[in-house]
């Protein structure tokens, strides 16, 4: 069956604050989205409130996966039922090797779970360190990461471009069903956009839904979306093809204003 991530009337914010007034958005696996828009337009506070960011209050509105509402799950229940956020800045954890990390973060995910018996617990919680370190390996290759950032602290000291490849690791180990990427691109070298999007397009296929969030059409170049929206003031005020982000980086978000002026969706294309 696939899976449908439905965000429907979403109005949330922080401390009172309403950041989104009414998002309206379904993606479906298989699909590719692109999210474009302002800066403080709330980009980064969807993709938080969709992971279940603890900051961030719902006032009204829902957001349901294969129609059963995931506003009472906790972001880790979240990435269990599938959901995955590539932030737009990684946090460092010194102290935390990315390989430790990643086979937490992917035992937990896949549920891996001791048993609990009398005689104590009997397995693991982890996945077994041979498996992990086979797909690990691969992934890392892959994505063209040197293998010797598993040894490394967690995004401590990593470039910029070290760290989005690193998002895209946790991709790739934890293939969720819906993926958002928020400014993956940005601060990259013009190899490295090309590796992180072509290590996302190998990802992509039927059983992944993809929002990438960027503010540019160069990643777009090499993957390829199905549609093209335009967040503006907290909410989608347009929806298109991939010819809307052309017309974008031509025209710029003026044009956006101008035209939007208020309030009333408008479907380009
Ligand atoms: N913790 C917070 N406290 C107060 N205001 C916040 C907080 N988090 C976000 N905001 C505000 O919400 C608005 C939207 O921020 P958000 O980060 O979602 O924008 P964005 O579209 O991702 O921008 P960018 O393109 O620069 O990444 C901004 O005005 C921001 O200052
Ligand atoms: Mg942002």
């Amino acid at each position: 069956m696939t899976s449908t991530l439905e965000i429907r009337d979403l109005h949330a914010g922080i401390e009172g604050k309403e950041i989104l007034k009414g998002v309206n958005l379904t993606l479906r696996q298989g699909e590719i989205h692109a999210l474009m828009g302002p800066n403080g337009s709330g980009k980064s506070t969807l993709a938080y409130v969709i992971m279940g960011h603890p900051h961030y209050e719902v006032y009204k509105g829902d957001i349901l996966l294969d129609g059963e509402s995931i506003l009472d799950m906790s972001p880790d229940e979240r990435a269990r039922a599938g959901l995955f956020l590539a932030f737009q800045y990684p946090v460092a954890i010194p102290g935390v090797t990315v390989a430790h990390f990643l086979r937490q973060a992917v035992s937990a995910v896949r549920g891996y779970t001791a048993q609990k018996t009398e005689e104590g617990p009997v397995g693991s919680n982890l996945m077994p360190m041979r498996e992990f370190r086979k797909e690990l390996n691969e992934a890392m290759q892959m994505l063209g990461i040197d293998p010797s950032f598993a040894r490394r602290y967690l995004n401590d000291g990593f470039s910029g471009g070290e760290k989005k490849r690193l998002e895209i690791l946790q991709l790739a180990m934890l293939r969720p069903k819906f993926a958002i990427l928020d400014e993956t691109d940005s601060g990259l070298d013009i190899d490295a956009v090309r590796a992180v999007a072509e290590g996302v397009k190998r990802l992509v296929g039927p059983e992944l839904g993809v929002l990438i969030i960027t503010h540019y059409q160069r990643i777009l170049n090499y993957i390829q979306p199905h549609y093209v929206h335009v967040f503006y003031d907290g909410r989608i005020v347009m929806s298109g093809g991939p010819e809307l982000a052309l017309k974008l980086e031509e025209k710029g978000y003026d044009w956006v204003r101008e035209q939007f002026g208020e309030k009333e969706k408008v479907l380009v294309g």
